[in-house]
């Protein structure tokens, strides 16, 4: 039998892991042994313990708001690979299995987001050395004049070998109506890499949905070696307000009385609006309500500010925004 592809963790010294995982039920001599990679794992409990993967999902499922059927279909994932793991330990699996994704959706709803983890997770269960995250568009791949592509493509192919190189915009590689277009080169070159380097890189195309579509049927080669193509939704409004919540309590703000109600009621007018860019959207429009906070507190030069006034998102902070005002539908900001 030929010998796997891809390294066994345990055996290749898997980075610590963040925090330890909660889920495994194993005797403390097992974990140590696993842990040193002394045995190999037979039961799932054993390789998330190994691995800690269940870590990084567990964070990608709280960290990340809505998008469920893109955290069921990399659990999906996640599952496959772990039981290939088990394969693996058993002489069952000979193989790497074919990891390259498309990541498809409008601006701003979590690809390059859900691409970090999906690295991380790649990197916990041993697919990949490193566990980094390239990412690119088509000017870092293709070159100007001829001769230019070919190193340019496989300097970036370098960099991300053992992690995940992310190609953001993927089509834009591809153009039909320039028949010496050098993109051309880059694509054959990704695609041999694709091929013969699939037990230590792992490529992402991510982009709009219609004209990823449209790419691959005109390039069955690279359509044939994804194997998994993840859809990501629009947001409902409700999620990009849990996930304005999310913002600003990262950054230690919040919103004020009526302030929440107010980016609610932004959000349902800005959505219908040209360039609406999902979480994207929500995060500058935050930046600007901060803006504005600091403007109103700016111009009260004696008070002595409390944690308070200076954490809170006003209801008037929200309403000054130009979407409150103009009818018209080309208002964004
Ligand atoms: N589900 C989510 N929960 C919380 N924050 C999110 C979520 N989705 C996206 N974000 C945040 O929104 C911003 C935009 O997300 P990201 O860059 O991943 O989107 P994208 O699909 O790659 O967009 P683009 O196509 O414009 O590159 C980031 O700051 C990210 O942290
Ligand atoms: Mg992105």
């Amino acid at each position: 039998m030929a010998a796997p592809l891809y390294q066994i963790p345990g055996q290749a010294a898997p980075s610590p892991p963040a925090a330890p995982a909660t889920s495994a039920a194993s005797p403390a001599e097992v974990q140590a042994a696993l842990a040193e990679g002394v045995v190999g794992a037979r039961t799932v409990a054993e390789v998330l313990a190994q691995s800690q993967a269940d870590t990084v999902i567990a964070e990608l499922e709280h960290d990340l708001i809505g998008l469920a059927p893109v955290k069921g279909r990399i659990r999906d994932i996640a599952a496959l690979l772990v039981i290939d793991k088990l394969r693996m330990n058993l002489g069952l699996q000979a193989q790497a299995p074919s990891l390259h994704m498309s990541f498809t959706g409008n601006p701003g709803t979590g690809k390059t987001t859900v691409a970090l983890r999906m690295a991380q997770i790649l990197h916990r269960l041993g697919y990949v050395r490193k566990g980094h995250l390239v990412a690119v568009t088509r000017d870092d791949l293709v070159g100007q004049y001829i001769g230019h592509t070919a190193p340019k493509t496989k300097e970036v192919l370098k960099k991300a070998m053992g992690g995940v190189l992310f190609i953001d915009e993927a089509y834009y590689l591809y153009r039909p109506e320039n028949e010496r277009d050098y993109g051309q080169e880059a694509i054959e070159i990704l695609l041999q890499v694709m091929e013969n380097q699939r037990d230590d890189l792992v490529v992402i195309l991510a982009g709009y949905k219609d004209r990823m579509d449209t790419f691959f049927r005109s390039n069955p080669g690279m359509s044939s070696r994804i194997a998994h193509h993840l859809d990501f939704p629009d947001y409902p409004a409700g999620d990009l307000l849990r996930i304005a919540d999310k913002m600003l309590e990262s950054q230690n703000y919040r919103f004020g009385r009526g302030a929440r109600a107010a980016f609610e009621e932004y959000l349902l007018r800005r959505i219908p609006q040209p360039h609406f860019a999902n979480a994207r959207s929500v995060r500058n429009a935050l930046d600007r309500a901060r803006l504005r906070q600091a403007s109103r507190l700016f111009a009260d030069r004696d008070r002595v500010f409390t944690p308070d006034d200076l954490s809170i998102i006003d209801e008037s902070d929200i309403r000054a925004s130009r979407v409150f005002h103009i009818a018209a539908p080309q208002a964004q900001t």
